[in-house]
């Protein structure tokens, strides 16, 4: 029972020793780029909850409608489990999940996992108020360090004891950050850390025309600007770094021939920063641009075939009318 007393399981994270490589190897490049990881320190998750609100950005709104319609589906096929969550930020979508678990009834655990600590911490003690039948356990950490704690812990077990089947869930499309080699890795390492009949639940945003797309990181309001400049204030404080947010523009524009919404941030001026705890100079031209975040729009046959190759089966698929956003439920 003394688990009930945590919030999240391991409370003493700390960001690895060689933090900030990722960012070191991405600006030497040419063309330069940033991991999207580092959109989300605090002000960054909670700009992204922004996001999810434009009325240009239909992603959050019809991956929520469908669950709206399928929730209760989804939680009988799996039955009651210990359903983790990859990126959960509030866990608002997952809401509809936790209802339709709560009808299903019997002993169910939600761990729900971020990078986020902050935002992490408060919505699991939210969540507790709310459900408190369910053993709820939040997990800080990178999609990694998440995938690598699920696989050495293959059995969870709930308040009394009994051991739990798993379901790893992934929602929101951010599976669309990993370009074709990083996904075929990513599966590879949810198959790794699942036992055989274990459940794996994506949510994958579908391709459609660029009218509707690039909307929906251009937005009117600017948030989306905001949230990709942030990326830079976060490297800042994290590791002393000088950029100068007011030199740099940004631009989303959708790559047809990858099917992906790449996002950038323009430099203004010809300049060099530093971030004094990596040791890194780095000079920019005019104009030169650091790609921040892909966000690839996929086709769903193909996404299907890919996880079946995983060993993952697809079980059942789910979309709305327009086909502009898909669930997919595989069992390993
Ligand atoms: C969280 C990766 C799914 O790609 O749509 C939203 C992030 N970036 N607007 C996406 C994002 C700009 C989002 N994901």
């Amino acid at each position: 029972m003394s688990s009930q007393l945590l919030t999240v399981i391991n409370d003493n994270y700390q960001a690895v020793k060689n933090d900030g490589q990722d960012v070191i190897a991405g600006l030497k490049k040419s063309p330069k780029s940033l991991p999207p990881k580092y959109f989300y320190d605090d002000r960054g998750s909670e700009l992204f909850e922004d996001i999810c609100q434009l009325p240009e950005y239909y992603p959050t709104r019809t991956e929520a409608s469908i669950l709206e319609e399928y929730a209760d589906e989804i939680a009988q096929l799996t039955g009651c489990c210990e359903l983790v969550e990859l990126g959960s930020g509030s866990s608002t979508k997952t809401r509809l999940l936790l209802d339709a678990y709560q009808k299903v009834g019997g002993s169910f655990r939600y761990v729900p996992t971020d990078v986020s600590g902050g935002i992490l911490k408060n919505s699991v003690l939210e969540l507790k108020e709310k459900y408190p039948n369910f053993s709820i356990e939040g997990f800080i950490g990178t999609y990694d360090e998440t995938l690598a704690h699920l696989k050495s812990n293959p059995t969870p077990t709930s308040f009394v004891g009994t051991s739990l089947n798993r379901t790893i869930c992934f929602l929101g499309s951010s599976v669309g950050n990993f370009p074709p080699e990083e996904l075929d890795r990513f599966l590879n390492q949810v198959t790794d850390a699942s036992k055989p009949g274990n459940y794996f639940l994506l949510g994958i945003d579908l391709q459609k025309p660029k009218e509707i797309l690039e909307p929906a990181y251009n937005d009117s309001q600017g948030v989306t600007a905001a949230f990709n400049l942030n990326m830079l204030s976060h490297l800042n404080w994290r590791f002393q770094g000088n950029f100068d947010l007011d030199l740099f523009t940004h631009k989303a524009i959708y790559n047809q021939e990858k099917s992906q919404i790449e996002m950038r941030l323009y430099c203004q001026e010809n300049v060099t920063f530093s971030l004094e705890i990596l040791d890194l100079k780095v000079d920019f031209e005019k104009g030169e641009s650091i790609l921040t975040e892909v966000s690839r729009k996929f086709d769903l046959a193909v996404i299907q075939t890919e996880m079946e190759t995983k060993g993952l089966k697809v079980k059942k698929v789910w979309t709305d009318p327009k086909k502009w956003f898909g669930l997919i439920l595989c069992q390993a």
